[in-house]
């Protein structure tokens, strides 16, 4: 058993991959704890799709073919623009840092967008894992749900010597992902992780962002007296 706190200040999106797959015994206990995951009454709406080999390999091609076309089919819409200024400035801050970390400079946009593009290889990754849920509702409560899962999966995936790193941008080719796994339109994609070994001599790997503190995102309230 790993310390918590070890496994929580560890963890990070890696983004260089070795090619080797994970052990099947391993994958399932990783499955297992992230199957014990909380979701609203129960209802555990999660469906995760793991691509391999050939698969994974056929879906890179596909979502590449699409992202040089330009062709986008997103089921939830994410825009950094649509945050306040103090979340977009913090997603700045994040894209300069890595930019950084992998030595491109910040006006080489052809460098950028192949940094970018490597999203849709999975970062060399040999698995990646895709999260549908069924359409409910707004699909607030149901991507919540998603969320913790894929939480308690990439601290399960620390917790064993492995790494992921959660993709929205893989949720951009939600209809390309339907047709190769024969998936009605009903299952929504919301995002993917790719996660394997990572590749610990990487700068990609080595990189890592930090957060504000505590005290900026939390707030206390126990008097009704106190100003
Ligand atoms: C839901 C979600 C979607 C993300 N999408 C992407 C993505 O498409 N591509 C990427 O490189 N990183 C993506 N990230 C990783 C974030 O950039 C990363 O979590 C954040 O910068 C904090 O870094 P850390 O995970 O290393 O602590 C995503 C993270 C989350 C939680």
């Amino acid at each position: 058993m790993t310390d918590f706190d070890t496994v929580v200040m560890t963890r990070r999106s890696v983004r260089q991959y070795l090619p080797t797959p994970v052990p099947e015994d391993v994958l399932t206990k990783v499955l297992n704890a992230a199957q014990q995951t909380p979701s609203n009454c129960n209802t555990q709406p999660w469906q995760v799709h793991i691509l391999s080999g050939d698969v994974k390999d056929a879906f890179s091609k596909t979502i590449t073919t699409a992202f040089d076309a330009g062709q986008d089919t997103m089921d939830f819409s994410f825009a950094v623009a649509d945050y306040d200024t103090d979340a977009q400035a913090r997603a700045r801050a994040q894209g300069a840092a890595y930019y950084q970390a992998l030595g491109i400079a910040r006006e080489d946009f052809d460098e950028r967008r192949d940094a970018v593009r490597r999203n849709l290889s999975f970062f060399g990754a040999p698995h990646v894992a895709l999260l549908f849920a069924p359409s409910v509702g707004d699909n607030v409560r149901v991507a919540a749900d998603l969320g913790m899962y894929a939480q308690t999966f990439l601290l399960s995936l620390t917790a064993n010597g492995l790494a992921g790193v959660p993709q929205t941008m893989l949720g951009s080719y939600a209809e390309q992902a339907r047709t190769l796994l024969g998936l009605p339109e009903g299952m929504k994609l919301l995002f993917g992780i790719s996660f394997g070994y990572p590749d610990t001599d990487a700068p990609a790997a080595q990189y890592r962002i930090d957060r504000i503190p505590a005290s900026k995102s939390v707030f206390y309230h126990s008097s009704l007296t106190s100003a």
